[in-house]
């Protein structure tokens, strides 16, 4: 049987990361995780439970005390042929995605506590390789021995337009300047924040689809892969 290997994708928000990782895993038969997503799920769990309180005042130990309690999972949708991710057995795909979840996801990523249980839940996951995993901090933290690693980037107006046009065919209402500001937020909070903040892996290849087609960059990141996985045998 061919061997496994594991791929990390890890880039700014909004840089089309996870339609291409969720490409490159159909065509791979490999386990799709996307991590964001669970940070997003955490994230929902604490605007719905109080831990952002008047004027969006973040309380930290309100979740921090509670967190042993959050189960996040992935369950596959036979219909979609898609992961869906579950917060405390409910599945949240769509409510996480709003861009209230957006606007507050930076902060409780930041959180030390959240990380962790996180980054240990993702680390298990890969254990048994054939996994593409994408995020912020997989080639670095997560799959630091991954066999591939990219870092995706693109420029600042495709990505805005990118995330809008998603949003919208989700039937949410959004402005382009909305998503521009969440955009440049996220990106100062993610690069700047004292954990595991995104830099990009020594040994990661570097993508910038500003310019490219989806599938010309699945067949990009295809081949690396294929190129690994045949450097195995
Ligand atoms: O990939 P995304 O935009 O859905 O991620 C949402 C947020 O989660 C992002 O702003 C930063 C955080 N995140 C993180 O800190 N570490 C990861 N591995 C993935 C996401």
């Amino acid at each position: 049987m061919r061997k496994k290997i594991n791929i990390a994708i890890d880039g700014y928000s909004s840089c089309g990361k996870s339609t291409v990782a969720k490409a490159v895993a159909k065509a791979l038969n490999y386990f799709y995780v996307d991590s964001g997503a669970m940070y997003r799920a955490i994230t929902l769990f604490a605007l719905q439970n109080n831990c952002f309180k008047k004027d969006n005042v973040f309380d930290q130990e309100a979740l921090v005390r509670v967190l042993d309690h959050v189960i996040v999972s992935f369950k596959y949708n036979t219909e979609s042929g898609e992961q869906e991710i579950y917060l405390n057995g409910q599945n949240v795909e769509k409510e996480i995605r709003s861009i209230q979840v957006s606007n507050h996801v930076s902060a409780v990523s930041a959180v030390k506590e959240v990380r962790q249980k996180l980054v240990r839940l993702q680390k298990r996951l890969a254990e048994s390789k054939g996994v593409v995993m994408d995020g912020r901090d997989i080639g670095t933290v997560v799959m630091p021995d991954a066999e591939l690693k990219l870092f995706m980037m693109a420029d600042h107006a495709v990505r805005a337009k990118r995330r809008y046009d998603e949003l919208k065919s989700n039937g949410l209402d959004v402005s382009l300047e909305e998503i521009e500001k969440n955009i440049a937020s996220r990106d100062a909070i993610d690069t700047t924040r004292e954990i595991d903040p995104l830099r990009q892996a020594e040994d990661a290849v570097v993508v910038d689809n500003s310019a490219l087609t989806l599938e010309e960059q699945f067949q990009f990141v295809v081949g690396q892969a294929v190129k690994r996985i045949d450097g195995m045998d």
